[in-house]
C-alpha cells in the first residue's frame, strides 16, 4: 500500500490514488473510534471483515439498480473504488429508536419508530456533526434540492433492501448511517452514488431472538466481544474469512 500515494486518511479508512484516473482504493484499518473519536481502539481484523461486509452489501445493493462506488474488492483490505465528490452530509436512517435519538428525544432504546426517519447531519468532526434540517442543506449548498431527493428517494430504497437483507440471516436493522457522493461519468454528467461504506461500523445491528447487540456499539459501551460480533454478522451473511487473514 505504500507504493500509492495517499490521498486522504480518516478514522477508519484510508484513500489512495487508484490505478487510473477516477478511481481510487480503499484501504480498511482496524482502528475504532466513537464519540468524535473522544474514545480510540483497535478491533484486531475489523479492517478485513469491514472490506468483506460492505463488498457484500454494496454488491447486493449495486445488483438491484442502486448506484454505488464499488468497483471490486483487490484484496483482504482494500477495495477499488469510484472516485466521488463526497458531500458533507452524514444520512442517518432510523427505523427503531437508539443512540442519540434515544437519548435525544427521551424514547426508549428498541421502540419501533411509527416509520422510518432520515436525519441529516453536517459532517465536520470539528463541530461534532450536528443534526441540520433540509433547509440548511440546501440553503448552505452542500446538497441541491435534486440531489437532496436523489439522496432520499436512494436511502429509502437502501433501508428496505438491507432490512430485507437482514431480517434474512435473524437481524434486526435497527438504525444505519450512510454518505452520498457526486460522480462524474464524464465532462457534462453528474451521478449521485453510495459512498464509504456499510458495516457494522455505522449500522446498528441487533439479533433478531435476543437484541444482542453485534455491531460497534460493543466497542462504544465496553459490552467486550467486538470482533466476535463483526465476525458474527459476516459468518450469518456467508462470508467466509481465514482467521489467519483477521490476524494479518
Ligand atoms: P447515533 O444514534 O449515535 O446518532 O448513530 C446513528 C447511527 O449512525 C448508528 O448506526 C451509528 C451511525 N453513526 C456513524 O456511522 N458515524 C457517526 O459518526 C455517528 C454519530 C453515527
Amino acid at each position: 500500500m505504500s507504493r500509492r500515494r495517499q490521498v486522504y486518511e480518516g478514522k477508519a479508512k484510508i484513500l489512495f490514488e487508484g490505478p487510473e484516473p477516477g478511481t481510487l482504493v480503499q484501504y480498511f484499518k482496524d482502528d475504532a473510534t466513537a464519540f468524535n473519536a473522544q474514545k480510540k481502539g483497535t478491533i484486531v481484523g475489523k479492517g478485513v471483515i469491514n472490506n468483506r461486509i460492505s463488498e457484500h452489501i454494496m454488491t447486493l445493493l449495486g445488483d438491484l439498480g442502486v448506484p454505488t462506488h464499488f468497483i471490486k474488492r483487490l484484496n483482504m483490505r482494500e477495495q477499488l473504488i469510484k472516485q466521488v465528490e463526497i458531500m458533507p452530509v452524514e444520512v442517518i436512517v432510523r427505523n427503531i429508536a437508539a443512540g442519540s435519538f434515544s437519548k435525544r428525544l427521551g424514547v426508549e432504546e428498541g421502540t419501533r419508530l411509527p416509520r422510518t426517519i432520515v436525519e441529516l447531519c453536517y459532517k465536520s468532526d470539528q463541530l461534532g456533526d450536528p443534526l441540520v434540517g433540509e433547509d440548511v442543506v440546501t440553503a448552505m449548498g452542500w446538497m441541491s434540492p435534486r440531489d437532496l431527493d436523489d439522496v432520499m428517494a436512494l436511502t429509502l430504497r437502501i433501508n428496505d433492501i438491507m432490512t430485507g437483507l437482514f431480517a434474512g440471516i435473524g437481524v434486526r436493522l435497527i438504525d444505519f448511517k450512510l454518505e452520498f457522493g457526486r460522480f462524474y461519468p464524464n465532462e457534462d454528467e453528474v451521478q449521485i452514488i453510495l459512498a464509504d461504506e456499510i458495516s457494522p461500523d455505522n449500522c446498528r445491528l441487533w439479533d433478531a431472538k435476543t437484541n444482542e447487540k453485534l455491531d460497534k456499539d460493543r466497542f462504544r459501551r465496553d459490552l467486550g466481544g467486538v470482533a466476535e460480533a463483526y465476525q458474527e454478522i459476516a459468518r450469518r451473511l456467508g462470508i467466509r474469512i481465514d482467521p489467519q487473514q483477521v490476524e494479518a
